[in-house]
């Protein structure tokens, strides 16, 4: 029998992480853990507490109420896609918005949301056969994962994929607005003080810039059987 391994991708938004965590979760069968949606998640909980004054998060507002957030994945069907529900809600539907992708930077700067979040991150894997991203997995949440992805691509390239995505739903946001976005979470994301989105020092490299689905797929899906085998 092959063996249960953890999984762990990180990259820049929009590279496709998910894509590929997904793929990976439903040929092996492991469970699939989003924490960008867990991140979103608290984000929206901020927002509708009113932790948020326009653009700007009120650190000690949230700070207050973080024990009255609970995060959850609960797998929908037979699928083990889990969706995240925030306090016994479905939340899914509510998080992908450029509302929620313009404030998520912010909360996920925040060292005692960090804590709280990568605590039950750590509680998911411990069983292994996991596959988790998001932008500290490889580094903080579980440094010894057997393989460790990063995934990137240029800005212009990763706007133009959430651009293509977000046009269905929100007709009214431009490119050059996610263009903004993503570089500007970038930015935050790699230069903030706690954790900040770095490559581990063991992680494979993938630039998917000029990778079809299928050439990565298959790529990865060899280095997960040398790891498993
Ligand atoms: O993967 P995503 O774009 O849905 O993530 C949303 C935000 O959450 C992103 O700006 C970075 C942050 N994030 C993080 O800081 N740590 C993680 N493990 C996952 C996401």
């Amino acid at each position: 029998m092959s063996k249960k391994i953890c999984i762990a991708i990180d990259g820049h938004s929009s590279t496709g992480k998910s894509t590929v965590a997904k793929q990976l979760a439903k040929k092996f069968n492991y469970i699939y853990v989003d924490t960008g949606a867990m991140y979103r998640a608290v984000t929206f909980f901020a927002m509708k507490n009113k932790c948020f004054n326009e653009n700007n998060l009120n650190e000690s507002c949230l700070g207050s109420k973080l024990d009255e957030i609970h995060i959850e994945f609960k797998q929908e069907n037979s699928s083990r896609l889990g969706e995240v529900y925030l306090n016994g809600e479905n939340v899914e539907a509510f998080i992908r918005s450029m509302e929620v992708s313009n404030k998520v930077s912010q909360v996920a700067k925040l060292e005692e949301v960090r804590k709280k979040l990568v605590e039950i991150q750590q509680q998911m894997g411990k069983k292994k056969g996991i596959v988790m991203d998001g932008r500290d997995i490889g580094t903080v949440v579980f440094p010894d994962a057997e393989l460790k992805l990063f995934m990137t691509a240029s800005a212009h390239i990763r706007a133009k994929r959430r651009f293509n995505e977000i046009k269905i739903n929100q007709p009214e946001v431009s490119f050059d607005e996610v263009l903004a976005n993503v570089k500007e979470r970038d930015e935050i994301d790699s230069n903030r003080r706690h954790s900040p989105l770095k490559m581990a020092d063991d992680a494979i490299k993938i630039d998917n810039s000029n990778l079809s689905e299928d050439e990565q797929l298959k790529k990865i899906v060899q280095l997960v059987q040398e790891k498993i085998d």
